[in-house]
């Protein structure tokens, strides 16, 4: 926990908008929580998967819900970021965050990761990728996992993959060249910013988690707050923790909606 003084001016155990939240603690409203369960049934079917969405709207987080509710003994879920990697570093990541040692050569590699999946098959036990910042991800390493995706045993594939990105993912995964990955990716997701009423929401369960039950935010403030941020989380995350901070500065224990106003001027 941080000692930091306007914590204590408002009585939280805790930051309020940290991005280091608990699995259990994630905001999951109604529309949400149903983006989940997708994610998880088409998991369960051994789909393949695009998440995606403007920056800062939850995109990683949801990755971390369906983490939460996937079962530890049928599956294993192996996430991968660092999408700026050539095809042999990516499968060479690849292998390690599977547990297997990296290879010395691409096809080397492909094989490891093939036979290792194909052995998960057999424990029962189905293969994840989540590649995050997919839009990132380069065109040999695209070219390649049709490849991956198309590994079949009992005609079903053995491997689910989740490409989660920027919406520009849909543009790339539209172009001619990338159309066998494509073909293969029939469930299609997008994860919208969050709607006035949700920012409202969130701000409360974000603000509840740390320790207070009456959000000092006025109403006002949060109409502004939401048209300020566009209901991209990670913008109010930033925004609504300056306020908070310039509040107790001045002493004040309520936002009000000029405090927002400012402090969303002073950020843009
Ligand atoms: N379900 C949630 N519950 C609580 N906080 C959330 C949730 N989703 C997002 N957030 C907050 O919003 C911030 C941004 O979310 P996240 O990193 O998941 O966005 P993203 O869509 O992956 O962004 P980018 O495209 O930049 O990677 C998080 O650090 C967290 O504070
Ligand atoms: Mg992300």
């Amino acid at each position: 926990m941080s000692g930091a003084r306007w914590l204590t001016h408002f009585g939280l155990d805790d930051l309020p908008f940290a991005k280091d939240i608990d699995d259990a603690d994630l905001w999951l409203p109604s529309r949400r929580a149903a983006l989940v369960d997708e994610l998880v049934d088409a998991v369960h079917e051994r789909q393949h998967v695009t998440l995606t969405g403007e920056p800062g709207v939850g995109k990683t987080c949801t990755l971390r819900a369906l983490r939460e509710r996937l079962p530890d003994a049928g599956f294993r879920l192996t996430y991968c970021h660092n999408a700026t990697l050539g095809r042999r570093d990516f499968y060479r990541q690849l292998c390690l965050a599977l547990g297997l040692s990296p290879k010395a050569t691409a096809a080397a590699v492909f094989y490891a990761v093939g036979a290792h999946i194909e052995e998960l098959g057999r424990e029962r036990v189905h293969p994840v990728l989540l590649l995050d910042e997919a839009h990132l991800l380069h065109q040999d390493v695209l070219d390649h996992l049709h490849v991956l995706a198309n590994y079949e045993w009992d005609s079903r594939p053995l491997l689910s993959l989740v490409l989660v990105g920027l919406p520009e993912l849909n543009d790339r995964m539209r172009l001619h060249r990338n159309r066998s990955l494509w073909s293969r990716i029939h469930c299609r997701l997008a994860l919208g910013e969050a709607l006035p009423e949700d920012t409202v929401e969130y701000i409360d369960a974000r603000m509840q988690a740390a320790g207070i039950k009456q959000s000092p935010f006025d109403s006002d403030a949060l109409t502004m707050l939401h048209e300020a941020t566009l209901g991209r989380l990670r913008d109010i995350d930033h925004i609504a923790t300056e306020c908070l901070k310039r509040a107790a500065r001045r002493k004040l224990k309520r936002v009000d909606a000029a405090l927002v106003q400012n402090v969303a001027k002073d950020c843009a």
